[in-house]
């Protein structure tokens, strides 16, 4: 396991904390294929988190224009910093399936990312957008 659920900062929009519950348990689960060395369940599971992460921040996104965030394009710069380099990992990953390379992004980017992410970016706009949409 990479994150528990328990740790994943909760914000005040129930739709983002359920988005969020929803990508941690799928990237737990591609982290334990990861470490079992199963690498046929690894990409699936690697081409369902990139689509679970898409639907995440392009939700995020649209509800931030639907709500009129002020700060809304410095939060998608975040997404699309992320975007990039989850890009950046699969590409390499299909090109060498290397376990231990996106273990190690996992470990020591997206996980720390995600916590940090949430804290400072998700809780400030969803205290803007509420809990209406
Ligand atoms: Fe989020
Ligand atoms: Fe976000």
């Amino acid at each position: 396991m990479l994150i528990k659920k328990e740790d994943i900062p909760k914000v005040s929009n129930m739709d983002m904390n359920i988005i969020h519950e929803v990508e941690v348990e799928l990237v737990n689960k591609l982290y334990d294929a990861l470490k079992e060395n199963n690498i046929e369940e690894a990409e699936k599971l690697f081409e369902e988190f990139l689509r679970e992460v898409e639907d995440h921040f392009s939700e995020e996104e649209e509800m931030m224009i639907e709500s009129g965030y002020w700060a809304r394009a410095m939060h998608k710069a975040e997404h699309d910093t992320m975007r990039e380099k989850l890009n950046n990992l699969y590409e390499n990953w299909k090109n060498n399936k290397n376990p231990q390379e996106v273990i190690n992004f996992l470990e020591t980017e997206y996980a720390p990312w995600l916590n940090l992410h949430i804290s400072r970016w998700d809780s400030e706009t969803a205290m803007h957008i509420g809990d209406s949409i």
